[in-house]
């Protein structure tokens, strides 16, 4: 008697311990591999083919996310331009790095629904062969992660620290000398005006540009979300995807986006974002329940 409720017992519990194991590691595949197509020339070719590129079942169409310090981001498209589509090309200018590698350095994830991530994405210089040259640097990623029934992505939160020192290593200049800002500048204008064009056109010609911009803020990489030149230097990258919602981004106005926001509202705005109490998008429901 006593032998079999323990043999019953055990094997209830091996029963669980493989469905726990079944969507632990279907939540850490996800995970690893919405990373993995960050690394070059995975993001090379998402950036080229856009939204048909990504492979089914990492975003739920409804997608909504925070990655500070860089704003938000609502549905499929704008999560996978974020993630794919600002993740560095090899540009020929020293030190040309792109990701190569990504690495999950934590992983927890204590329910089917939510899990936890820190990831080390390496920039590496890029050979002229494409193959992977020196170690430059890292960026770390701090991630919540709410799955749908499926173990899409339909929710997340994400943190990058010292985005500022980041971006240095991967300009491989100081950003905040007079010089590399000029170039910032003339940089986004270039970009802009070969892909705000037509309908999109945000700006009189590029010297227009240059001299809107080079009227405004600056700004830190450590706090992009603003009516800054950071922020603009963020979404030309995104014109390509969509101009006709990204252009206005990078006028003169910000389009809504690089706008002045109040540190209060939108680093706080989880019930609006997620659409969910706090507490709730990120947390396991049914802890300690069965
Ligand atoms: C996305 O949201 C819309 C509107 O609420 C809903 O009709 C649709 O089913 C959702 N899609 C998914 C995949 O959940
Ligand atoms: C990525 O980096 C980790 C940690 O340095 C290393 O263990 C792993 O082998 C690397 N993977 C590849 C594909 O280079
Ligand atoms: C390097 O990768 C890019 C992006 O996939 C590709 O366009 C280019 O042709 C590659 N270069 C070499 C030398 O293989
Ligand atoms: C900014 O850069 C442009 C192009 O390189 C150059 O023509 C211009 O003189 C620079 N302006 C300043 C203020 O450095
Ligand atoms: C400009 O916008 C109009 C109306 O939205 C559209 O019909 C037209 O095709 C667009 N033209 C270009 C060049 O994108």
């Amino acid at each position: 008697m006593v032998s079999l409720l323990l043999i019953t017992t055990l094997f209830t519990a091996l029963l669980s311990s493989a469905a726990d194991q079944h969507w632990y590691n279907r939540n850490r595949d996800t995970v690893q591999k919405i990373y993995d197509l960050t690394v070059f020339p995975a993001n090379a070719a998402i950036i080229t083919g856009g939204a048909s590129a990504v492979p089914a079942g990492l975003f739920n169409e409804n997608a909504t996310g925070r990655v500070t310090p860089i704003g938000e981001f609502f549905g499929f498209q704008d999560s996978i331009e974020y993630f794919f589509g600002l993740a560095p090309l090899p540009d020929s200018i020293p030190p040309n790095g792109a990701f190569t590698n990504a690495t999950l350095v934590e992983f927890t994830s204590g329910c089917p629904e939510v899990a936890a991530s820190t990831a080390y994405l390496t920039l590496s210089t890029i050979n002229p062969d494409n193959s992977t040259g020196p170690f430059i640097t890292a960026l770390k990623q701090i991630t919540f992660w709410r799955f749908d029934d499926e173990g899409a992505v339909l929710k997340y939160d994400a943190w990058i620290p010292d985005l500022d020192l980041f971006t240095a290593l991967l300009k491989g200049v100081d950003p905040y000398t007079p010089t590399a800002m000029n170039n910032t500048i003339q940089q986004i204008c270039a970009l802009q005006a070969q892909t705000c064009v037509g309908n999109n056109t945000v700006y009189d010609g590029i010297p227009n540009c240059v001299q809107i911009l080079a009227a405004k803020t600056f700004g830190r990489s450590d706090e992009t979300w603003g009516d800054n030149v950071v922020c603009r230097m963020i979404h030309v990258l995104l014109t390509k995807f969509r101009p006709e919602v990204h252009c206005p981004h990078v006028g003169p106005t910000g389009g809504g986006k690089c706008i002045d926001v109040a540190y209060n509202d939108v680093y706080f705005n989880d019930q609006f974002l997620f659409n969910a109490q706090l507490g709730q998008p990120f947390t396991c429901q049914n802890m300690g329940m069965d």
